[in-house]
């Protein structure tokens, strides 16, 4: 096992119940005055709006707030946010919404607090020190932005979706009540899985020896989502499964689950690049890709995939022939993808081959070479995008 560092300071308030809880979880952790950050118009559709700004006034604590934020969420909303954070002197953000809108929170409390561009930070050019206070009120299980130090935004001008990180940027609290993501439809349900699993395969698929409590910790996430993501899709306000999958994706990214090991980001990075030019649902986009990096690399180094076989799968290992019983579990995954309804294909995502250049070249930037499990050069990422043309 490799040293690590690993902090993890937020508070979790899971259950039922727990976004009335926002008002003394915010003066608890120092905030008084705050901004009040949400999506497109999900949490006005299910009530949950006017049960926070509710609970707010209640409290008598001073909130402006700031809707609008897009999947994907864009730098625009963010220079807009430091301006109101910087005119109403707020101390506070409170993001309701998904990973979206927890990230854009997470920009505006690093930027309201710098004299500089907030890009700067996502472009490598400037490292976060310190940012505004930052709690949640989750309502899908996906990015793992509740638990992780991450924050990943696009620039509008530019096309670039980059992400940086900084352990200052964790939540103080974070909300998760699994009935806030009943409301969401089979697609978001099926896409947040996807993205949960990749966080984990991000992790397991490293070349660290070794790290038998990790792998562990990664499989039981992997055969949870496999479970569970089926049937809370045949049952949408099946709340244990919705528990399930909503701490399964906290736990995928807070890192508990990489401490220790070499991790990859190739498949997250190459999906970025699609998000970036489509707006395509992030997890969508990792469906695509996954499996074809998963692909790509049997070739190169099996050993981890075979594992992924056998423990996640439960394919048998053939022991004449591992590959063999890799590739079974490649196609596992797969199946289970489109089952759960997710795209295979640059065609279903709308992506186009005469753009895997520039993504490539975008993605590269000043670095030679991908991830590590396997690291992947210009031709290799090329290689692999191709392969999601049908
Ligand atoms: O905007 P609203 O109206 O709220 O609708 C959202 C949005 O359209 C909707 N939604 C959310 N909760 C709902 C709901 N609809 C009905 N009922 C509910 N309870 O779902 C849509 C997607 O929301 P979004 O916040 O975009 O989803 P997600 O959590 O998947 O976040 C995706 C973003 O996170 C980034 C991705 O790249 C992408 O930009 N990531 C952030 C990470 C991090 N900070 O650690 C790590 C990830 O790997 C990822 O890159
Ligand atoms: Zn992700």
């Amino acid at each position: 096992m490799d040293n690590f560092t690993f902090y993890s300071p937020t508070y979790f308030d899971f259950g039922k119940g727990s976004e009335s809880h926002a008002p003394q979880l915010i003066q608890r952790f120092g905030g008084s005055r705050v901004l009040l950050h949400y999506g497109g118009g999900s949490i006005k559709k299910s009530g949950l709006y006017d049960r926070v700004t509710g609970s707010l006034k209640k409290a008598g604590l001073f909130f402006v707030e700031l809707g609008g934020v897009k999947p994907n969420p864009r730098s625009g909303l963010v220079y807009e946010g430091i301006e109101l954070c910087k005119k109403n002197n707020i101390d506070f953000i409170l993001a309701v919404g998904g990973g979206s809108t927890i990230d854009s929170a997470k920009a505006i409390a690093a930027g309201s607090v710098y004299d500089g561009d907030f890009m700067d930070f996502y472009k490598g050019r400037a490292v976060i020190e310190k940012a505004l206070a930052v709690g949640t009120i989750l309502t899908i299980a996906a990015a793992g932005s509740e638990g992780s130090p991450n924050t990943v935004i696009t620039h509008e001008e530019t096309q670039m979706k980059k992400g940086t990180k900084s352990d200052c940027l964790r939540p103080r609290f974070s909300i998760l009540n699994p009935e806030l993501t009943c409301t969401l439809p089979p697609y978001q349900t099926a896409a947040g899985a996807t993205d949960i699993m990749v966080h984990v395969c991000e992790r397991y698929f490293s070349n660290t020896k070794e790290v038998e409590i990790t792998d562990r910790l990664c499989e039981a996430i992997l055969k949870t989502m496999i479970y569970e993501t089926p049937r809370v899709l045949e049952e949408p306000d099946n709340y244990e499964a919705r528990a399930n999958i909503m701490w399964a994706g906290m736990l995928a990214h807070n890192n508990v689950c990489g401490a220790g090991r070499e991790q990859d980001w190739a498949s997250h990075h190459m999906e970025h690049e699609l998000s970036a030019l489509y707006d395509v649902t992030h997890g969508a986009g990792l469906a695509v890709i996954t499996p074809l990096w998963m692909r790509y690399v049997l070739d190169k180094n099996p050993d981890k995939l075979v594992s992924f076989a056998v423990r996640v799968w439960n394919i048998d290992l053939n022991a004449e022939n591992p590959k063999e019983t890799a590739l079974m579990g490649i196609e596992a995954f797969e199946r289970f993808l489109k089952r759960i309804g997710m795209p295979s294909s640059f065609e279903e995502i709308g992506a186009k081959k005469e753009d895997i250049a520039l993504m490539t070249e975008k993605l590269l930037g000043n670095k030679k070479t991908e991830g590590n499990y396997v690291k992947l050069t210009e031709e290799d990422l090329v290689k692999i995008y191709e392969s999601a043309v049908k």
